[in-house]
């Protein structure tokens, strides 16, 4: 390659000073490799700052191959056996992090997620890394000895570039199509990004009954697909002025596509339509009453109105066939969204890279060697709860041992 004789050379340049970026920097770092990072943002990592409520559920214990959706549901095994949860928090421990477990193996920070930022960055001086923040790159362009990259403060060469830009969420923090735009650059393919991990809307009018409701959380269990497709989980939901939100929804919304149903179950322990039926001949109660000890008043009543049920009929009253009726609206209660709050408010992308141009050991691109796209980049993306930041470490640490 004609290098540009300025060009200040490196072995290893990695774009995007996230997750992924910043532990793929260090490894590589701490292996003796000259390594830059060079990010667009002026803070580093501000998804780690502002991820699990400030204090970053930074890895899940119980994190397997099953917790990730992707074309390609092998793709992510060899990386994630090769650096796990336990892998993690043996740093965390090293640095005397405090943590604790939340629930469903998700660990959070004790104090803030600002703790998980030092840790990189200190495990990235100690591999000697360089900065160049902020700071954009306007081009990449491959010769015989490397990558030449044309950036806001001057070019530089590599032998590896490794891209760690991440996905589109949160436009507002810095994320950008750059992953993609490399991709494409590179002829390699990409599958659709989509929001995931977002809270689901509702049309306007039929959702009015609910919009009084917002802010009530409760557990449920909630699914979306079919006999082949079927995704289930026990969460929390939350009513939002526009539509659903709360773990429930967001885990759920990662396998939902436009036009289909997600189906809430709002008591999964209580078969409703029995007791509703049984109650004819043992309470005085109406409706409403009745209810509202399983469920929070104001959902009651929101939920009678939303299915034409009238609150003040009393049980004893009412025929079999109706309150059997309303049991398994409740029990099954089925909606369809018109969209999702998008790239604005959702946690991750979905899709990406395609992982069939990638090595499964190295994040390598098969066709480019010494080009790399690590963590959200990539077509693997975690469910909630801490998944997320483990492929990130993961697929850094892979990409770095051998950059
Ligand atoms: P990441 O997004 O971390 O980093 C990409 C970097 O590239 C950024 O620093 C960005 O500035 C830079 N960049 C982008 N475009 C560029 C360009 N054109 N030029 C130069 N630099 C560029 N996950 C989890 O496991 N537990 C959690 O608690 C949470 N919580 C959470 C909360 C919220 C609000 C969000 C939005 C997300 C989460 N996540 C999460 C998801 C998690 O944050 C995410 O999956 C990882 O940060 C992905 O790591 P990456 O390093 O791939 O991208």
């Amino acid at each position: 390659m004609a290098h540009d004789k300025q060009a200040t050379q490196y072995d290893v340049v990695v774009i995007g000073a996230g997750a992924a970026g910043m532990m793929c920097a260090s490894v590589a770092g701490q292996r003796g490799r000259r390594v830059l990072v060079i990010d667009h943002a002026t803070k580093l990592a501000e998804k780690i700052r502002i991820s699990g409520g400030g204090r970053c559920n930074f890895t899940n214990l119980h994190a397997g191959p099953n917790n990730f959706l992707s074309e390609n549901p092998h793709f992510c095994k060899s990386a994630l056996s090769r650096y796990t949860p336990q892998d993690f928090l043996n740093l965390i421990k090293r640095y005397k992090i405090a943590f604790h477990e939340k629930h469903k193996g998700q660990l959070f920070c004790d104090e803030s997620a600002e703790d998980i930022i030092r840790m990189l960055k200190a495990e990235c001086d100690l591999g000697k890394v360089q900065w160049r923040m902020p700071c954009g790159v306007s081009d990449i362009s491959q010769g015989e000895q490397g990558f030449l990259l044309q950036t806001d403060q001057g070019p530089v060469s590599a032998k590896s570039v490794v891209i760690a830009t991440g996905g589109l969420s949160i436009p507002k923090i810095g994320a950008t199509d750059f992953s993609y735009r490399i991709a494409k650059q590179f002829n390699l393919k990409i599958v659709d990004p989509r929001p995931a991990l977002v809270p689901l809307t509702f049309e306007a009018s039929s959702w009015e009954p609910f919009v009084p409701l917002s802010g009530i959380s409760l557990e449920v269990d909630i699914e979306t697909g079919g006999k082949k497709d079927k995704a289930i989980f026990r969460e929390d939901l939350l009513f939002t002025h526009r539509g659903l939100s709360g773990p429930a929804v967001l885990q759920i919304s990662s396998f939902w596509h436009s036009g289909q149903a997600i189906r809430v179950n709002l008591l999964p322990e209580v078969d409703l339509a029995q007791e509703l039926v049984d109650a004819k001949t043992s309470t005085k109660k109406n409706l409403a009453n009745f209810l509202a000890s399983y469920l929070p008043a104001r959902l009651v009543d929101g939920l009678l109105q939303a299915h034409g049920f009238d609150g003040n009929l009393k049980i004893a009253d009412m025929q079999d066939k109706r309150l059997r009726l309303l049991g398994e609206r409740m029990n099954r209660w089925e909606l369809i969204p018109n969209g999702s709050e998008g790239y604005r408010k959702a946690e991750v992308t979905r899709g990406g890279v395609d992982t069939r141009e990638l090595s499964q050991q190295t994040m390598e691109v098969k066709q480019v060697p010494g080009l790399y796209f690590v963590g959200e980049a990539v077509d693997v993306t975690g469910w909630l709860g801490g998944f997320n930041f483990q492929w990130a470490w993961a697929s850094g640490v892979a990409a770095g041992q051998v950059v």
